[in-house]
């Protein structure tokens, strides 16, 4: 007798398959939409990636040159193409050397040899900031730190360049 009162009436099963039913199929409907709208919020960014440039291995030189390179930049849902620019040459020992151009006090673009009075040095327009070949900055002039520094990388005779770090370490 008492089984009888927890038998599901006919009315109570409908609602309960119908609920879990709808609950299925909104939920299938619901986690691509979700999943759409934050995926490229939670998605890492391409950190470490290494960019192609134009410049050829064999014709970098001792004197620093200019490389433009561009490179598909992903900003959540938006795409864009950004370009940016690096001092290049060797050093002494043949390390590669590829320095970020932005000036570390206020931003400026720096010019290598850009000022007659220091032809071997760095040379910020905005504020006479000025920057020795290894990027370093010269004292008494507004820079406080080292231009930054591009990680390279060599790959089928060209150059590849990483993301611009402050240098750490005195080079
Ligand atoms: S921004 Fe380069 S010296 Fe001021």
């Amino acid at each position: 007798m008492s089984m009888s009162k927890h038998r599901v009436s006919r009315r109570q099963f409908l609602s309960y398959t119908l609920t879990g039913v709808g609950g299925f199929m909104a939920a299938g409907m619901l986690m691509p939409m979700v999943r759409f709208a934050i995926d490229p919020v939670l998605k890492a960014e391409a950190g470490g990636d290494f960019i192609a440039t134009p410049l050829k291995i064999k014709d970098i030189t001792a004197e620093p040159q200019r490389v433009d390179f561009t490179f598909e930049q992903k900003d959540a849902w938006y795409t864009s193409d950004v370009t940016n620019t690096a001092w290049v040459y060797k050093d002494e020992k043949d390390n590669i050397v590829a320095l970020s151009p932005v000036c570390k006090h206020l931003g400026c673009t720096v010019g290598w040899a850009s000022d007659e009075a220091h032809p071997d040095q760095f040379f910020c327009p905005c504020h006479f900031g000025r920057y020795t070949k290894d990027g370093t900055n010269v004292k008494g002039t507004p820079p406080l730190a080292p231009l930054d520094v591009y990680p390279v990388q060599e790959k089928d005779g060209l150059l590849y360049l990483g993301k611009a770090e402050p240098r750490t370490k005195e080079a």
